[in-house]
């Protein structure tokens, strides 16, 4: 049997990475097969790329360039990664996919949506996740983890992150429409509360899916 494929998403600082994790061990502890990874990233040439959009240069990509660097790295993941672990009955669990695309630069940078579903159905030769968990907080929690989380880690906003506050609104807003377009697929859920209370919640509506 196919395995089942989670997608994490939302603005920085909703906690992605930590929920996926935990979402992992749980999971693993209930003797299932995970795999846990990444967008961009997951295999050797999408970090390569991760590190193209994300550090500070002095030619940055332009927009489309911005784009199809993210859908190469997701091309890699897919068909690498992604594709094979569910051929195994896996469960995949990916921390940002297609709708950070959407988000970013449709709803952030104003490139058509239409066009971007287009290129992505390219990209992920029209794989689609089962369930996609939007972590959603508000623009100044945001901030405030980001900055947090950079003085623990002694590092600086990376390229994207630096994008002023407009940008982030917009692809914050993206997010919530691009839920509400598909309440089949989203659960929606307030991550600016305590983090056990989050995992509850994550823990629900991935129960909610091992029936379908
Ligand atoms: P993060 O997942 O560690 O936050 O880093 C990924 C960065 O790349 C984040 O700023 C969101 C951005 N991004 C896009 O702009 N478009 C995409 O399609 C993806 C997957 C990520």
């Amino acid at each position: 049997m196919r395995g089942k494929f989670i997608t994490f998403e939302g603005p920085e600082g909703g906690g992605k990475s930590t929920h996926v994790k935990e979402l992992a061990e749980q999971l693993r502890a209930e003797g299932r097969t995970v795999l846990m990874t990444r967008e961009p990233g997951g295999t050797r040439l999408a970090e390569l790329i991760r590190g193209l959009v994300r550090d500070e240069v002095d030619d940055p990509p332009v927009t489309r360039s911005e784009v199809l660097l993210f859908l190469a790295a997701r091309a890699q993941v897919v068909s690498q990664v992604i594709k094979p672990a569910l051929a195994r009955g896996e469960w995949v669990l990916c921390d940002r996919f297609a709708d950070s695309t959407f988000a970013y630069q449709g709803y952030g940078r104003g490139i058509d949506v239409k066009l971007l579903r287009q290129l992505n159905e390219f990209a992920t030769e029209g794989l689609t996740p089962d369930l996609t968990i939007l972590l959603d907080v508000p623009l100044e929690t945001s901030r405030e983890r980001l900055a947090e989380r950079q003085a623990a880690t002694a590092t600086s906003a990376d390229r994207i992150e630096q994008a002023g506050e407009m940008f982030h609104r917009r692809l914050r807003e993206g997010f919530l429409e691009l839920a509400k377009a598909e309440p089949e697929r989203f659960v929606v859920i307030d991550s600016s509360g305590a983090r056990e209370e989050v995992s509850k919640k994550v823990r629900d509506a991935v129960l909610s899916l091992e029936g379908r």
